[in-house]
Order: structure tokens, then C-alpha cells, then sequence
């Protein structure tokens, strides 16, 4: 068998951040569904919030996979937002809100304010007022369009999942690529690509997982989410892997993530000596 290829010229490593202060906001995002957008969100915004961090978890996809996962009924969320319009914010565990997308009509709020005007500063604008937060994590639609512009103009730091299959890891080419080439998104910082859906005892995994790894260097993180049934039940249950079965693979995969992420987070903020 080939060996696959990206056929693609490597990337910077990512630079660290202007802007320091307020809440860390991440988007989890990647030009494709299916590789673990929603299922990361949920878990790091439970996490995060069971170690005393204060969470805002925002759905940004209209699809509303954050609020199907803790099973949250419509609720004015994202869309009312932008409208300008009054919404709830859901606690659904202590430390923990969250600001569904608003349902379907999302992409109609986002449609008519791309048609009024360019600018990718409306999520800025009408997130302003937020206080008293630690993190905000947003769980992004799969395509760079103007309502992902938006999410990922008022972002610090992306965290792009790459489910272990070819056309995943060639779409985070695409997508970090994307990101680097926009001016409106150069301050956005890559927080690290996290390999999704390992599972080492196929070939293609291991394959992928060391191109992506030559490929994208350190940004890849060191931490891997491997296949495991529990994090696939555990939303049924509307609980994160680790509440749902601390002893899982999925439960530990996800708790060395988050460790790994706060370090980032805190390298990248880190003042660099004179
Ligand atoms: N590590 C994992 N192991 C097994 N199943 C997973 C894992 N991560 C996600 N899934 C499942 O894969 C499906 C797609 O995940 P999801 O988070 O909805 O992807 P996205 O938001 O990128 O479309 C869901 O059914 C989810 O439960
Ligand atoms: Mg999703």
C-alpha cells in the first residue's frame, strides 16, 4: 500500500497571543462534520467547570448538537442574541452555563446581518457585557462561512479535532491554511489539533497519526482521544465520559486533554522574557 500524503507544505508554529485578560474563548472547529466538534465541547466546558472554572458553553451550530447533548429545550439562545433580542442562559452543571444556538433560525439571523453589512465583529459586539468567566467554548457548524467568522473574529484560541481518516486530516490542512491566509482571523491562535477516533490497531491510524505529527509538528497535541463506546453513550445520559464512566479510556483521554490545554493556554500567555 502508498502511503497517503498531503501533498502540502508545512505551517508555522502558532504565535503566541495579543490579547490577554478576560475569559479564554476557544472555538472547537474544523471544516467538516463528524470528527468530534460537539462531543469535545461538551466534555472540556464539563470538565473545565468540575475543576472550579467558570464555563460558558455557546452552541454555534444551528444543527444544536449542545443542546441535543443536554438535552436543553428551545431555548433563546445565539440567534436572539444577535438579534439583539433577550436570552436564557442554561446552568446545566454548577460552573457551567449554556447559550444554545437558538435552533435552525440561526442561519436566517446570520444570513440578514451578512446582507446588512460586512463585518465579522457582531458575536464582539453582543458578547461585551460577559463577566465573571473563565472560559467560553464554542461548538462551531462545519464550514468557514460568516457565521464562523464571526465566532472565530471574538476567539483567542482554535482547537481543531482531526477524527483519524484521510479526509479529516487533509480538511485540517485545509482549515488551518484557511485560518493562516485570513486576514480577518489573524488573531486567532491555534490552540493545538487533537487526533480524534484513534484506534492503534488499525494501520490507517497509526499511518495518519504520524503524518499529521510531521506535518503540523507541535501543534499537534500530545494528547489523543481514542475510539471508546462510553464517550458515545455517555451524551445519552446527557453526562460528560468522565461522569458518566470515570474509569473509561475516553474518561482518562479526555482528562490528560484537559490538563494539556490549560498548559497551552498558559505557555502561549506566558510573558516572553525580555
Ligand atoms: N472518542 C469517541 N469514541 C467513540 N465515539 C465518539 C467519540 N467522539 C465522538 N464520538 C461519536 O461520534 C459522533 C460524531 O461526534 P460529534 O461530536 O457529534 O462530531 P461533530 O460535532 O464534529 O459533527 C457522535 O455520535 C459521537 O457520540
Ligand atoms: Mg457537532
Amino acid at each position: 500500500m502508498t502511503e497517503p500524503t498531503f501533498g502540502k507544505s508545512g505551517v508555522e508554529p502558532a504565535a503566541p497571543p495579543t490579547q490577554i485578560g478576560g475569559p479564554r474563548r476557544i472555538s472547537v472547529f474544523i471544516s467538516k462534520g463528524g470528527t468530534g466538534k460537539t462531543t469535545m465541547s461538551a466534555n472540556l466546558a464539563v470538565g473545565l467547570a468540575s475543576r472550579g472554572r467558570r464555563v460558558l458553553l455557546v452552541d454555534a451550530d444551528p444543527q444544536g448538537g449542545i443542546s441535543a447533548y443536554f438535552a436543553i429545550p428551545p431555548t433563546p439562545g445565539l440567534a436572539e442574541l444577535l438579534s439583539g433580542d433577550s436570552i436564557d442562559l442554561v446552568k446545566v452543571r454548577e460552573n457551567l452555563l449554556v447559550l444554545t444556538a437558538g435552533g435552525k433560525r440561526l442561519w436566517s439571523v446570520a444570513r440578514e446581518l451578512e446582507n446588512r453589512d460586512a463585518g465579522y465583529d457582531h458575536l464582539r459586539r453582543a458578547f461585551a457585557r460577559l463577566s465573571d468567566l473563565d472560559y467560553v467554548i464554542f461548538d462551531c457548524s462545519p464550514s468557514l462561512g460568516f457565521l464562523n467568522y464571526n465566532v472565530l473574529e471574538y476567539t483567542d484560541y482554535l482547537l481543531i479535532p482531526v477524527s483519524l481518516d484521510y479526509l479529516s486530516a487533509l480538511e485540517a490542512v485545509e482549515t488551518v491554511n484557511e485560518i493562516r491566509t485570513s486576514t480577518e482571523l489573524d488573531e486567532v491562535r491555534i490552540l493545538g489539533l487533537v487526533p480524534t477516533f484513534y484506534d492503534r490497531r488499525t494501520r490507517m491510524g497509526r499511518v495518519l497519526l504520524k503524518m499529521i505529527r510531521d506535518h503540523f509538528d507541535s501543534l499537534v497535541t500530545e494528547s489523543i482521544i481514542r475510539t471508546n463506546t462510553k464517550v458515545n453513550e455517555a451524551p445519552s445520559h446527557q453526562l460528560s465520559v468522565s461522569e458518566y464512566d470515570p474509569h473509561s479510556y475516553g474518561a482518562a483521554d479526555y482528562g490528560a486533554l484537559l490538563d494539556e490545554l490549560e498548559e497551552r493556554c498558559r505557555r502561549l500567555e506566558a510573558p516572553k522574557p525580555l
